[in-house]
């Protein structure tokens, strides 16, 4: 049995991987007790930690309790995160500053505390939830991208530093989700609406990332066509940019 923990648990991407790790000692975080829950109080094994992953002091407070009670983390699936869709000058400082304390502060620390216990016993995953936009920025994405990227870098530069230690570190990044995130990404549903017949479905995705566990893969890229896309982006950046720009301009 695995000791899993994942940030951000009451999402909607979380929700569909615990449901696939049922025989699994999991500790899930989030910023609200209640809902967790609601939402996991019947799971078998699940251990439910209300805490604010922006928290440093906590999070350092909260890894050394843990590997005192269980010893050991397997797993640490790095997956709260957020979006906003918006034009980079309505973008408030104090959005930025947030935005990148959730989606790569908080990821970097976790994976910085779990990575050094992970190191001493030469054995761990460590599954970081990044986004198709950390590969591919597009307009109204600036800043959601950026954390993304940062998270990217940070990983890549993980990866090598922990692998001679037995330790892997996965990325995944999908496209477009099918969740919850979209509520505060896009609140008027405009983006949703032109990327509808595109939609991952939280349950596929869940299952190909909970595959990837015990595994030494690098990163999933999903779907496969967005997959091509970055590529594509990668090798031919000035023609990317201009169909990203115009053809592709779903935001
Ligand atoms: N949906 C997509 O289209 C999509 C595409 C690519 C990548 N992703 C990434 O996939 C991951 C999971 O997202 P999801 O699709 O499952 O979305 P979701 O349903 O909104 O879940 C994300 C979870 O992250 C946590 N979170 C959100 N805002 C937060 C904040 N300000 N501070 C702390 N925690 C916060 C929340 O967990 P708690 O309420 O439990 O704290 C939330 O339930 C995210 O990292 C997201 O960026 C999503």
């Amino acid at each position: 049995m695995s000791t899993i923990l994942i940030t951000g648990a009451s999402g909607g991407l979380a929700q569909e991987m615990v449901k696939l790790l049922q025989n699994d000692q999991l500790i899930l975080l989030g910023r609200n007790k209640e809902k967790l829950v609601q939402l996991y109080g019947n799971h078998p094994q699940a251990e439910l930690i209300e805490i604010d992953i922006t928290d440093v002091q906590a999070l350092e407070g909260l890894v050394a309790e843990l590997y005192q009670r269980y010893g050991k983390i397997d797993v640490l699936i790095n997956n709260a995160g957020y979006g906003i869709f918006e034009d980079f000058d309505k973008i408030s400082n104090q959005d930025i500053h947030q935005m990148f304390e959730v989606n790569t502060f908080a990821l970097m620390n976790l994976s910085r505390l779990v990575a050094s216990r992970m190191k001493e016993m030469r054995k761990g995953y460590i599954i970081n939830i990044v986004s198709m936009a950390g590969l591919i920025a597009t307009a109204k994405s600036s800043l959601y991208s950026a954390t993304k990227f940062a998270a990217i870098g940070f990983s890549n530069a993980l990866r090598l530093e922990l692998m001679p230690y037995g330790v892997y570190v996965t990325t995944v990044n999908p496209g477009p989700i099918r969740t919850g995130f979209f509520d505060q990404a896009d609140p008027d549903g405009t983006y949703l609406k032109s990327v509808d017949r595109f939609l991952l479905e939280p349950d596929a995705v869940a299952q190909k990332i909970v595959k990837t566990i015990g595994k030494n893969k690098r990163e999933l890229n999903l779907p496969i066509l967005l997959n091509l896309a970055h590529k594509f982006y990668s090798l031919f950046p000035k023609l990317a940019d201009k169909l990203a720009g115009e053809t592709f301009n779903y935001k």
